[in-house]
């Protein structure tokens, strides 16, 4: 049972709840998903999950709306994301059904964990998958066990929506150009510690380049970029970068405010032709940035302390989708009955 939260005191830590939820899957047949308390798995030691890294996973949250009904977003696209990086690292894709079906349990087992609406913090799932069949040659193997790991976290912004700075990366590659960074392969964020840890130990959050050739921008730490040129939404177009739900959501509501969104690759040089930019994510939904120093060309590309007009209207209109605050037109909530 849950101990006394303080819900306004967390933030984006692991907060344990009752139940994790699990399905294996054994000669491709997917068991039906249960809840249990235990909260450790034995895993088969030679596992090619522990040994080759055949491992993916998943972020999506839950929502207390307003009208206090409970909302999850968009977990339809987050069954088929995981299923494709599940196919990249030719593991078995849970069905998009066994995905759901585990969500809304970890969801109901674990109501209790669910932060009031007012608290601004939300419930977060991780639902991972790892390959647990035991195998020394360099292979796949296809037995796998879908685990649902939910966690109660904090507002990403419980103050006011602030800017963040970032530094351009060219030393360090998260993913390579056409490897694994298309897919949430848990090695990507292995890969890029050392990265992440040398911009923080800066004062700053990390702007990835592209591996290839380090003139375009490909993600913000783990989160994608979105830059406003004008009337313009830019994101870049790479085949390193995690395709983010919350981009995907928040292009759609950019062409609803009739602005043109545009996906190609961005030079590092063109921030300096934008308005606004900021990283986008499940997590923060926008996180504005405030300016971006560039290392190795000795420029800093300013965007002002204050998030911009446009990513805070989209920021908003996204999270009032989220918290029930205005019509779902698009269908992206999934309403739980609890
Ligand atoms: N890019 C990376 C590397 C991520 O880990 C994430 C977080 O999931 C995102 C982008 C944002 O994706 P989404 O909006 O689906 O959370
Ligand atoms: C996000 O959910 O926005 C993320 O950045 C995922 C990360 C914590 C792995």
């Amino acid at each position: 049972m849950k101990q006394n939260i303080d819900w306004n005191k967390l933030s984006f830590h692991y907060t344990e709840t009752d139940y994790v939820v699990r399905s294996a899957c054994r000669d491709g047949v997917w068991e039906k998903p249960y809840a249990t308390e235990d909260k450790t798995i034995t895993l088969h030691v030679a596992a090619t999950g522990l040994q080759y890294g055949q491992q993916v996973f998943e972020g999506l949250k839950a929502f207390r709306g307003a009208d206090g009904q409970v909302r999850v977003f968009r977990m339809e696209e987050n069954a088929r994301r995981m299923a494709r990086s599940a196919e990249g690292l030719l593991m078995t894709p849970p069905p998009v059904e066994v995905f759901c079906e585990a969500i809304r349990l970890a969801l109901r087992k674990n109501i209790d964990f669910l932060p009031p609406y007012e608290t601004g913090a939300t419930l977060y799932f991780r639902p991972v998958l790892i390959a647990t069949a035991p195998e020394i040659a360099v292979a796949p193997e296809k037995d796998c066990e879908l685990i649902v790991i939910p966690t109660p976290i904090g507002a990403y912004f419980p103050g006011k929506f602030h800017c963040t700075p970032f530094v351009v990366e060219r030393h360090i590659d998260r993913a390579a150009a056409f490897g694994t960074g298309q897919f949430k392969v848990g090695g990507n964020y292995a890969s890029s510690f050392r990265a992440t840890e040398a911009a923080h130990a800066k004062g700053f959050d990390c702007m990835f380049t592209d591996s290839k050739t380090h003139r375009y921008i490909d993600e913000c730490s783990a989160a994608n970029f979105i830059g406003i040129k004008g009337n313009e939404y830019l994101t870049p177009r790479s085949s390193a970068i995690l395709p983010s739900i919350t981009n995907d959501s928040l292009m759609t509501l950019a062409r609803e405010l009739g602005m043109k969104v545009t996906r190609r690759h961005i030079r590092v040089e063109e921030l300096a032709e934008m308005d606004e930019a900021a990283a986008c994510g499940t997590a923060c939904v926008i996180s504005p940035i405030g300016k971006v120093y560039d290392p190795d060309k000795e420029i800093t590309y300013h965007f002002g302390e204050k998030p911009g007009p446009i990513l805070t209207r989209l920021y908003h209109a996204l999270k009032d989708i989220q918290y029930g605050r205005c019509e779902d037109k698009y269908g992206w909530c999934e309403v739980i009955k609890v």
